[in-house]
């Protein structure tokens, strides 16, 4: 579906850079135009990146390559550090800052060179006139407050998935996203691989018969935490942990709550559940065709947690059956495949998996027919960072908008209230409510820690 979204009161145009100076909201960066080749001024998006982490770091490098892109600045809470994904990545503000510099540097043919600007409160951003479009590549409790304030401030989003901490955060991201006429992307690039837009194509075009069974696997976790009877850690010099941990609660430091391992802990993420699951149920959903809606049922299979009082309280391994209103079954479970889904139908399979992008079926010329060796080894987040950027121009919806990231990182929520509870749960889709059920009602939200709120509005 082509879907066009008004450009509202700013969709992409030259945006008022001498307003935002006179307001003292950062002047105008001054990379020269010859950095950009043939993007001319008023056709070059201007791009800040919250987050410049693992994942935010990864895609700062992306959206740069493009030369109708400018970063005018990059922000985070960790001025730099080790002890990221792998213990060699040096990153955080000023490591990402140091990256644009030199990229733009090097295109200018200048040895030093400073135009992109530092932010350590993501507020600082939202307000500064010349930002078009902002990355959100933070914590998941994060997610909510930063995509709809930056939708209130009338910026694009590319948000990272799981685009939601809790459903009821999800619904409110999608209502401020439509209503202040946003372009957001969820980070589900798998949407951006041609490999699985024709798996996903194969199934809705009933290509394997009518579908009966679908399969998607989710990792074990990759790091491990400390145990009951953890000791507090001083909070390292240059890390802003209360900025850090926002809306989440207030509770002592330790370096593995944050960086990185932050998905292993429940105030923050909802373990490998939701970051694995936002890219295997994503792809499940996809194939569906059920973008907007959801499974009426959830069965709790199994759950392994760690001992009381551990640092990482997220279920280590975990199984869960979604039921559809029309009878298929999708299992998620913990394996050490590589993440994916398996569709099983009566006339066929095919299954698709990431790292490596890969698909397989049955019969094999479904997938052979178009992609002769099953690979395809185009990168898919560039490809999808690209589809944002048209977007944004186009103001034609993206190939992950908000409802999607809000449905699929809804189906890994709903998977966690089962096997938290231990126990089934219904669910109806369109009313987004457990029905006659308060305890699982009562896990479509979480308090937010004061003063911080949702929308700037309220
Ligand atoms: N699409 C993908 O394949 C993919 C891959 C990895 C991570 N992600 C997603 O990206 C997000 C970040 O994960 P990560 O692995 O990069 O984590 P990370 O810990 O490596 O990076 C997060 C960064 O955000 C910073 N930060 C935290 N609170 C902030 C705030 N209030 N303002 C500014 N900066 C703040 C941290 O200091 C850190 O540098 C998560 O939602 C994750 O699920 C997506």
């Amino acid at each position: 579906m082509t879907h066009q979204i008004p450009t509202g009161r700013r969709g992409f145009c030259r945006r008022g850079f001498l307003k935002a100076a006179a307001a003292g909201l950062g002047a105008p960066s001054i990379v020269p135009s010859s950095v950009f080749g043939a993007a001319a001024p008023s056709n070059r998006i201007h791009v800040a990146c919250i987050g410049t982490g693992n994942q935010g770091s990864g895609i700062l490098r992306r959206f740069m390559e493009n030369d109708d892109v400018e970063i005018v600045a990059v922000c985070d809470v960790n001025t730099a550090s080790y002890g990221y994904r792998d213990e060699s990545q040096y990153l955080g503000r000023e490591p990402a800052r140091k990256t644009v510099d030199a990229y733009y540097g090097k295109k200018a043919g200048k040895s030093t060179y400073r135009a992109c600007r530092t932010h350590i409160d993501f507020r600082e951003v939202l307000a500064r006139g010349d930002v078009d479009a902002v990355t959100v590549a933070v914590p998941d409790q994060w997610h909510a407050i930063m995509t709809i304030r930056a939708a209130e401030a009338g910026k694009d989003i590319y948000c990272e998935k799981p685009l939601s901490l809790t459903i009821a955060q999800g619904r409110a991201m999608v209502e401020a996203v439509r209503k202040h006429q946003r372009i957001l992307q969820t980070g589900s690039m798998e949407r951006s691989s041609r490999l699985n837009q024709h798996v996903c194509k194969l199934v809705r075009d009933g290509k394997i018969g009518q579908v009966k069974r679908v399969t998607t696997n989710v990792g074990f976790n990759n790091k491990v935490g400390p145990g009951p009877g953890w000791q507090p850690m001083p909070v390292p010099e240059g890390f802003d942990y209360d900025m850090w941990l926002g809306p989440a609660p207030l509770v002592p430091y330790h370096k593995d709550r944050c960086l990185y391992r932050f998905r292993f802990n429940y105030d923050y993420s909802g373990g490998q559940v939701t970051n694995y699951g936002a890219h295997s149920n994503d792809l499940a959903q996809w194939g569906l065709d059920m973008d907007d809606s959801g499974p009426v049922e959830i069965e709790y299979r199994r759950a392994v947690w760690l001992p009381e009082g551990s640092l990482f309280n997220t279920a280590l391994e975990t199984e869960f059956l979604c039921r559809y209103a029309n009878g298929v079954e999708l299992v998620c479970r913990t394996d050490k495949k590589p993440v994916g889904v398996r569709f099983e139908g009566t006339e066929g399979m095919v299954e698709t998996t990431a790292y490596p992008w890969q698909a397989r079926s049955e019969p094999a010329s479904l997938i052979r027919a178009e992609f002769p060796s099953g690979k395809y080894s185009v990168d898919a987040t560039s490809a999808h960072v690209r589809n944002f950027l048209n977007c944004v121009k186009s103001r034609q919806e993206p190939a992950a908008p908000v409802e999607v990231g809000h449905r699929s990182a809804s189906l890994c929520h709903l998977g966690n209230v089962a096997i938290r509870l231990g126990r089934n749960v219904k669910w109806d889709p369109q009313r987004e409510q457990f029905p006659g059920d308060d305890e699982a009602n009562q896990l479509l939200t979480r308090p937010l820690r004061a003063p911080w709120k949702l929308a700037d509005s309220v």
